[in-house]
């Protein structure tokens, strides 16, 4: 069980019947002050009452993620508090929720000294590196045994907030370790940070704690300030940890207070009190959490090297889909005894170490602005880049989405740039670093005329994007269609890659999709580099791509906005092709995914005579839809166990790469998550299995190897 999770059962309970008591404190309170309006105890047990509700539901809120009330139900008693504090200055507290925002600009941050320096951590990449570093620490605590708090790096930046007597007194960031900034105000505003602990009100409070952890902005918040940021033509943030930087380092406190922050907790600095654990690390985080502050739930405990780097390569996996942006994971001795043997080298301690993953944003030089032309005309300017190795793969292009964004992030051929890879998404260039810009740099513009067919070049009303006007004449518009329509998602064409496809639309063989089905072998072998062989093996995928599913081949027409998920609703939806081709627009925007955007497109696609020629033809020449009605069918005679079943992976298989597996299971009608759950049919497990094992054990949900899986597919 994760850290959290041992501990927040427990106080969800007392949280409820805290509640209980602060509301019959407040109805005690409101009742007597109807008898005695100016009586200041009364006054002063009101308003007590009306902070405690306010901060539990906080709590419940920004911490628990698990609101009670509606936000007008809390804005009231918010509304309450600040009028009674309006009424009677004298009630007001330095803790009340009313007083997270107030205070005044400062012209600079004052210094503040840490009481105990806030080192860092030793970066390892290499998974021999975590070998090595368990096989060091249990020969130095004579330990085989030893056990690891295994965490989230958050990739935020650090500060530490001192609690005298339970409150807030001084917020500060790490700076150089030993003196940081103060920016108490600031931090103040973030929601999650509790301005007195939660044991304060339980008699208990310690005389001094100094909570350490990370600021950070949500991956939701993240994009949601740059979509801000883009309206108001304002600086566009590089990523979630400048944007974090950037609003904490306000000087300016009501600015900070309209972005949202938000802090986790991973450790603490100096502490005063008897009650404050003095065993292990975990047991000092349930500490810190029952104290109010949010930690990672992706906190654990294991007990050796396997353990850890199963986690690392859990935790890896679950990268894009965490809250807020990592950058690896840390190790902790977890007991504090040994912790105090192993000591610290220089800056960093002994006993922790962060495992990080590969970079997902490098810098380097922009050498060239090219214009790409998309399948639907879209002039896409690319990057051409000095070649670098990100997230993973080496990365010599990247977007730059549209003229607009280029604008924004003020970027010019010659700068250095900052190129992102994260996960499965196209490499971009999210900035530029202006303090290496060489004198020689210089502005992009974008072409009047489609670079591929010279057709004019225009702006469709007040889009951000530009579009060749050529339509299907144009060479890289009709390319890109063929792409598409081959690709695995669509019609599934094996061996017609996009060398052939450039060949044979230059060639002038294939202008439509439909051309690919007229071609023989005379026609294929006179093209270079195709032999007898190669030829037959594309007659028989093209003869066998033949039968779609009609999802699959609603996709592969390449109607504009209509992706592989929404076209599986539309095939889900109307099991009926001409049922789609003929659908209103108030119809498909019952679609879930399908908004008014979408809906337009598929009215747009349909409504145009090339198109309908098109399809018409496919039909004529052979095409047959396998209808969602029959994968039903083939589902209810059990020759198809994969149409329907939720699968999950874990561990790494010893042949098939996890997108090949996903991407069978989804074509056969099933879905990949990644989350384990009683819903589960099947989980797919490879080698080092992470926790999900555990759970699919637990929770009976039906295990398959890779062996098994296969089986379960051609079957
Ligand atoms: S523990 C003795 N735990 O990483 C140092 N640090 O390189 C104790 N960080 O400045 C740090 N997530 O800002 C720790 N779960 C985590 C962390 C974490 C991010 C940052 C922290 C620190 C840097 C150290």
């Amino acid at each position: 069980m994760s850290i959290l999770e041992k501990n927040h059962s427990s106080t969800r309970a007392e949280l409820i019947s805290n509640l209980k008591t602060c509301q019959r404190n407040l109805k005690e309170a409101r009742d007597s002050l109807r008898l005695d309006p100016v009586n200041y105890k009364l006054q002063v047990s009101l308003s007590e009452s009306l902070r405690k509700i306010i901060e539990l539901h906080n709590y419940l809120y920004y911490v628990l993620d698990s609101p009670s009330i509606p936000d007008y139900e809390y804005d009231k008693f918010f509304l309450e508090l600040r009028e009674l504090e309006q009424c009677y200055p004298n009630l007001v507290t330095v803790h009340s929720p009313t007083q997270r925002v107030g205070a005044a600009p400062v012209l600079k941050f004052s210094q503040i000294a840490h009481r105990v320096p806030m080192l860092s951590l030793s970066n390892e990449f290499e998974m021999d590196a975590v070998r090595e570093f368990v096989r060091r620490l249990s020969g130095q605590l004579g330990d085989k045994n030893i056990e690891y708090v295994v965490e989230p790096k958050f990739d935020g930046l650090a500060v530490s907030l001192c609690y005298e007597n339970g409150f807030l007194t001084i917020g500060a960031t790490r700076g150089d370790g030993e003196i940081g900034e103060n920016v108490t105000s600031n931090l103040r505003t973030i929601k999650s940070i509790p301005l007195r602990l939660r044991t304060s009100s339980h008699n208990n409070i310690p005389a001094l704690l100094e909570i350490r952890g990370e600021v950070l902005m949500l991956k939701k918040d993240f994009i949601e300030l740059n979509q801000q940021q883009r309206i108001k033509n304002e600086k566009i943030f590089v990523n979630s940890r400048n944007a974090a930087a950037g609003s904490l380092r306000q000087l300016d406190p009501k600015i900070t207070a309209t972005r949202r922050l938000t802090f986790f907790a991973y450790g603490v600095g100096k502490y005063i009190g008897d009650e404050i654990p003095r065993d292990t690390h975990s047991n000092l985080m349930q500490y810190i959490s029952a104290n109010g502050f949010l930690i990672s739930k992706e906190s654990d405990v294991v007990r050796n090297v396997e353990e850890l780097l199963t986690y690392y390569r859990k935790i890896l996996d679950l990268r894009e889909q965490l809250p807020y942006d990592i950058d690896g994971v840390v190790y902790k001795v977890n007991s504090l005894t040994q912790q105090k043997k192993l000591g610290f080298i220089s800056r960093a301690p002994r006993f922790a170490i962060a495992h990080k993953f590969p970079a997902q944003e490098v810098i380097t030089k922009l050498l060239e602005i090219d214009v790409q032309v998309g399948r639907t005309g879209a002039l896409t300017p690319v990057a051409k880049l000095k070649p670098v190795f990100v997230g993973g793969v080496t990365v010599t292009q990247a977007t730059l989405h549209n003229e607009d964004e280029i604008k924004r992030k003020n970027v010019m051929i010659g700068d250095s740039v900052i190129v992102r890879r994260a996960g499965d998404v196209i490499p971009e260039v999210v900035g530029v670093v202006l303090e290496r810009r060489p004198d020689n740099a210089y502005q992009f513009t974008m072409p009047d005329r489609c670079p591929e067919c010279g057709a004019k070049a225009i702006r469709m009303n007040a889009e951000a994007v530009i579009k060749c006007s050529g339509g299907l004449f144009c060479p890289a518009q009709k390319k890109q269609a063929i792409m598409h329509f081959a690709s695995r998602r669509g019609m599934y064409i094996e061996g017609l890659g996009n060398k052939l496809i450039d060949q044979l639309v230059e060639t002038g063989l294939v202008s439509t999709p439909v051309d690919l089905y007229l071609l023989d072998e005379d026609k294929l072998i006179s093209l270079s580099r195709m032999g007898k062989k190669s030829a037959e093996n594309l007659l028989d995928s093209l003869r066998k791509s033949k039968s779609p599913m009609l999802a699959q081949f609603i996709y592969a027409l390449g109607i504009p906005n209509v992706g592989v998920t929404t076209a599986r609703e539309l095939a889900r939806y109307f099991n009926d092709f001409n049922k789609l081709q003929k659908a209103d627009l108030e119809t498909l925007q019952k679609i879930p995914d399908v908004g008014l955007i979408v809906a337009k497109s598929i009215i747009e696609f349909f409504a145009d005579h090339h198109n309908i020629d098109v399809i018409k033809k496919l039909f004529l020449i052979g095409i047959k839809l396998i209808e969602n009605s029959d994968a039903q069918k083939i589902q209810d005679n059990n020759s198809n166990l994969i149409a329907g079943s939720i699968f999950v992976l874990t561990g790494t298989l010893p042949n098939l790469s996890r997108e090949i597996v996903t991407e069978k299971i989804e074509n056969m009608g099933g879905k990949v998550t990644s989350n384990i759950s009683k819903k589960t049919n099947y989980l797919v497990a490879g080698n080092a299995p992470g926790s999900k094992y555990k759970k699919a054990l637990e929770l009976g949900v039906n295990i398959l190897n890779e062996g098994e899986l296969l089986e379960l597919i051609q079957n």
